[in-house]
């Protein structure tokens, strides 16, 4: 096996250690020996060299020899599953489906996957009177080949409401409507679901409620009680399903997500109080590289209250936000990237209520941190990095930051 050792000690004796990039470039100096037999050399490609900016590369046709390195007993899965986790990610069926390698990138390094768009109702309803599963059944079978967990996202989401649902005459039945999608949805995946994003980003303290919950159209359309009926609903449709009510904001030390932590707190124990089925809380995990906030004892605090109520944690959709960083050079982002990830993950894996760690993509080639309707880039001319794995799917920094973070957990 090639290390990142001997990738060193043969720069260092070809007197090449300026051609294996920054960070090869900065262990050589530094003299510190790798931390896993199986590290490799990474961030050697050219643009890795300069911090020039990424090129426009094929989809890799298979998975580089780095990344072969680290499948088996080096992946992903297989440190999260001897530490009582399971390692996951979100995929997007389309670009899988044509993706043989990332077929097998996933398959090699996960237990879990969760669609990151295929269940949703714009997905999902084409029009009032249509389902369209396609992408979902496919993305199940996938599953099935692959013998990984399916996490279901999500069935109410104030951002994923059709137009002809958003322009809706007021005299539609929307409490039966969504209820009907409920039964039908989770109805036709009951069984093989292991939790179900129910209810997504209800809470939002801006909006000025009492309650802090987001006026979102379900708010609108049938109340502050849509979110008991929706998880109610989803019971009855898959009684197997983990119930989860996922939200971002609550990751940092500062007075928003104090007042996000404690509003959403604030719901889950009314919903227990209401005998409403709820087995588990989603923390979303975007965070950001250079976030002038901390990540410290309020994320400690609220995960612990959440075990408290006997729920369950999941982080469902990490990955890191590195527009904020000041300089281009591509090893040093990736270093600050995955010391972000470490600063994350060594506080919420400390909590044994924490079951399972997703990061929202794979690889930077398919992050909705490089432009999409939820997300615009503040340096357009700079591709993020956001994931574990790099264009080309080689493992990052990050991809050890997340092993060493998991070996590192107690629980
Ligand atoms: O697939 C269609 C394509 O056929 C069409 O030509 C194109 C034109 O707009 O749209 C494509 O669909 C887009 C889809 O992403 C796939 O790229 C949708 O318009 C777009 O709305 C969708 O954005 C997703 C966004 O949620 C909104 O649903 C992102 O991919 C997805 O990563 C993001 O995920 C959210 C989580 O669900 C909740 N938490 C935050 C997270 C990031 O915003």
């Amino acid at each position: 096996m090639v290390t990142r050792r001997r990738v060193l000690t043969q720069g260092l004796q070809a007197g090449a250690a300026l051609a294996l990039g920054g960070f090869a470039g900065r262990c050589l100096a530094q003299q510190t020996p790798p931390s896993h037999a199986d590290e490799m050399i990474i961030n050697s490609a050219p643009h890795a060299r300069t911090g020039a900016l990424l090129p426009a590369t094929p989809t890799p046709a298979v998975l580089p020899k780095e990344t072969q390195a680290v499948s088996g007993a080096n992946s992903l899965q297989a440190h999260a599953s001897k530490h009582g986790l399971v390692a996951g990610t979100a995929v997007v069926v389309r670009a899988l489906q044509h993706d043989p390698a990332m077929q097998q990138l996933i398959a090699e390094q996960y237990g879990v996957v969760v669609p990151g768009n295929e269940l949703k109702w714009v997905a999902l309803r084409p029009a009032q009177d249509q389902f369209n599963f396609t992408d979902s059944d496919a993305l199940f079978e996938f599953a099935k080949t692959h013998h990984l967990l399916v996490r279901g996202h999500t069935l109410a989401w104030h951002n994923s409401v059709p137009e002809w649902l958003q322009k809706s005459p007021k005299e539609l039945d929307v409490r039966k409507l969504l209820v009907d999608h409920i039964h039908t949805v989770a109805g036709r995946y009951s069984g093989r679901v292991h939790s179900w994003d129910v209810v997504n980003e209800a809470i939002l303290p801006a909006d000025g409620r009492e309650d802090n919950l987001r006026k979102s159209f379900w708010f609108e359309r049938i109340g502050p009680d849509y979110i008991d009926l929706v998880f109610r609903t989803a019971h009855e449709a898959d009684p197997h399903a983990k119930l989860t009510y996922n939200d971002y904001g609550v990751e940092y030390d500062n007075p928003d997500e104090t007042a996000r932590r404690a509003a959403i707190l604030s719901l889950l124990r009314g919903m227990q109080k209401r005998n409403v089925p709820l087995h588990a809380v989603g923390i979303q995990s975007h965070i950001k590289a250079g976030s002038p906030s901390t990540i410290g004892k309020g994320l400690a605090d609220y995960i612990e209250s959440v075990r408290q109520m006997g729920l369950e944690v999941y982080l469902t959709e990490l990955d890191v936000n590195e527009d904020d960083l000041l300089f281009n050079d591509v090893a040093e982002r990736d270093k600050e990237i995955a010391k972000t990830y470490r600063d994350f993950l060594t506080v919420a894996l400390a909590n044994p209520t924490v079951k399972s760690v997703l990061t929202w993509g794979v690889s930077d080639r398919n992050t909705w941190l490089n432009d999409g309707p939820t997300h615009f880039r503040k340096q357009p001319n700079r591709p993020q990095r956001s994931l574990p794995f790099d264009e080309a799917y080689r493992p990052k920094e990050t991809f050890f930051a997340m092993r060493d973070c998991i070996d590192a957990r107690k629980a």
